[in-house]
């Protein structure tokens, strides 16, 4: 049976940057609060005219021509987000129409900030059975839209940021690279902690202006018990992919973490033992782009050549759900 490999990456955020500096305008926050308790220092917000769809096709059209393809050399993609353009369908359709193909077909993964992790272990199943050849797996988002740019939503909209990352994989056979495993877990106990409960059709009518007054279509965190459990469970998933594979940390040459926090990404690296070298974040300049978080840092982390053939990567990441994950590569 072949692995998975990655044959290329690209990614793409909006022009429009927002300074924490610009945030403290909106609401009443402050540059000293969101880099102490998150790191974050800018993020990107999408424009008039920009959307989900149209973030990932300019990662994709990065990709692929990384990749030296054309869009009609897919045969699949696999988009992940929780921040759809619209109610229905999902994104994928879109994403397609926006590459200019027909009949390839487009799975919606819905699972936030695990989201590409989670579709990548689709991707690698559909790609080792021999299903597809060439799977286009998208994580994107567009947080801004959404986001409570009053005080009342300080704690979350400072964190959240819009981009998209992207990988195009495809079978190889060399037995010595490509995906090794992958973990996927998930806790719906905690469905709640960090969720958006509209429009949604437990609610009858499933949007109205009660909920809209309610706040019911802005997403609520309880940010202690996510920083918690995101805390704990990272670093335990990457302990299972090492294991699962006889590895340890030190063989890691880099951990792409979802980029949650900063705070939570040190207490990973603290947790497991690892060098500055041997983890990468970039949540400074784009905030938490929850999907299309790994996917935009790992890009950045191969743009710095943080990582070469024969490498180890392991990527974990936890979020909305209560869902966490953990992959390993050989790169
Ligand atoms: O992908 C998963 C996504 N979510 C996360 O990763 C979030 C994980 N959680 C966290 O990162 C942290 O819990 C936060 C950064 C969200 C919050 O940090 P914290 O140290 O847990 O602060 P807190 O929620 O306990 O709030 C402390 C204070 C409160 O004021 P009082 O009650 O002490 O007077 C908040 O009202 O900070 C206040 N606060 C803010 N102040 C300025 C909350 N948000 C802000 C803000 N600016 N943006």
């Amino acid at each position: 049976m072949p692995r998975t490999e990655f044959i290329a990456t690209g990614f793409h955020v909006p022009e429009r940057v927002v300074t924490n500096d610009d945030l403290a305008t909106m609401m009443d926050t402050s540059d000293e609060w969101i880099s102490q308790r998150s790191g974050i220092k800018t993020r990107h917000w999408v424009s008039d005219g920009e959307t989900g769809a149209t973030l990932a096709r300019e990662a994709a059209h990065q990709a692929l021509a990384r990749a030296g393809m054309k869009p009609a050399d897919l045969d699949c993609i696999v988009y992940c987000t929780c921040t759809p353009d619209h109610f229905e369908p999902g994104n994928g359709v879109f994403l397609e129409r926006e590459l200019g193909l027909r009949d390839v077909p487009a799975l919606d993964v819905r699972n936030q900030c695990s989201g590409f992790v989670y579709g990548l272990s689709v991707a690698d199943a559909w790609i080792r059975a021999g299903q597809y050849r060439r799977v286009l797996l998208v994580g994107a988002e567009v947080h801004s839209r959404g986001l409570d740019r009053t005080t009342r939503g300080r704690d979350t909209t400072v964190l959240f940021g819009d981009g998209a990352g992207v990988a195009i994989l495809g079978p190889t056979d060399d037995p010595r690279r490509g995906v090794l495993s992958t973990h996927l877990y998930a806790d719906g106990r905690h469905a709640e902690k960090l969720w958006v409960d509209a429009p949604g059709l437990a609610h009858d009518p499933y949007i109205s202006e009660e909920l809209i007054r309610a706040g019911k279509h802005r997403a609520v965190m309880d940010g202690r018990e996510v920083f918690k459990f995101a805390s704990v469970l990272m670093p335990q998933s990457v302990a299972t992919a090492l294991k699962a594979n006889g590895l340890s940390p030190a063989d890691l040459k880099l951990l792409v973490p979802h980029q949650a926090n900063l705070r939570i990404m040190e207490m990973v690296q603290k947790t497991i033992g690892l060098r500055d070298d041997q983890i990468y974040m970039n949540i400074q300049k784009y905030g938490n782009t929850t999907a299309a978080s790994i996917p935009i840092a790992l890009h950045e982390a191969l743009c710095e050549g943080r990582l070469g053939r024969g490498d180890l990567l392991v990527l974990t990441a936890f979020g909305s759900g209560f869902t966490w994950a953990s992959a390993a590569i050989r790169w």
